[in-house]
């Protein structure tokens, strides 16, 4: 089983104006498909910020997996993606370009997230978008292929020709 960790990207709901609907999803999500989730926070839509929890989280080396939610779209404010970028040390192109490509098949405005995903030491981070329904179709598009690159992450040896029954479930 993989640990995750969940990071709600939100002035709103750090500040404690709006309850944090997308990431408890996440959680919820992840946990329905077999991680634990062993830590979630909720920081502001401050790159400095960003950056931090998400050098504190990786680099403690719990989690396998941290996904975000929030900041990835237009407003002034939304600087997820740069916050990701500039902590990554390898970047997964393929896992937003397989989420926008899933959700342009359910709104346009999908073109719109500027999702990143990277890898720091060991840890896969994933930006998603922060409303409950963006974040849900995003994470859905992935997370049947993460278990397969997480185990290479891992460094176990990886059969990438078995499809196995477990990705195409969705499990890790
Ligand atoms: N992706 C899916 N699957 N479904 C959605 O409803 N909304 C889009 C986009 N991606 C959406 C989506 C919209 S309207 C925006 S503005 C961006 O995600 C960025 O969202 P964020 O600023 O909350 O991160």
């Amino acid at each position: 089983m993989y640990q995750a960790a969940v990071l709600t990207v939100s002035d709103r709901s750090f500040r404690g104006e709006r309850s944090d609907t997308a990431g408890p999803l996440v959680t919820k999500l992840l946990c329905n498909a077999g991680y634990a989730v062993i830590q979630t926070a909720v920081v502001p839509d401050e790159q400095a910020q960003i950056e931090k929890a998400l050098r504190t989280i990786a680099d403690a080396g719990t989690v396998q997996l941290l996904i975000t939610t929030g900041g990835t779209g237009f407003a002034p404010r939304d600087v997820t993606p740069e916050a990701t970028v500039a902590v990554c040390d390898r970047l997964t192109p393929g896992i937003p370009e397989a989420m926008r490509l899933a959700s342009l098949q359910i709104t346009p405005r999908a073109m719109l997230s500027r999702s990143q995903a990277g890898i720091r030491g060991g840890t896969l981070i994933i930006n998603l978008p922060g409303s409950p329904k963006a974040a849900r179709e995003n994470l859905e598009a992935v997370l049947p292929s993460l278990g397969h690159g997480l185990e290479m992450l891992s460094g176990k040896p990886a059969d990438c020709a078995r499809e196995s029954a477990q990705s195409s479930q969705g499990r890790p």
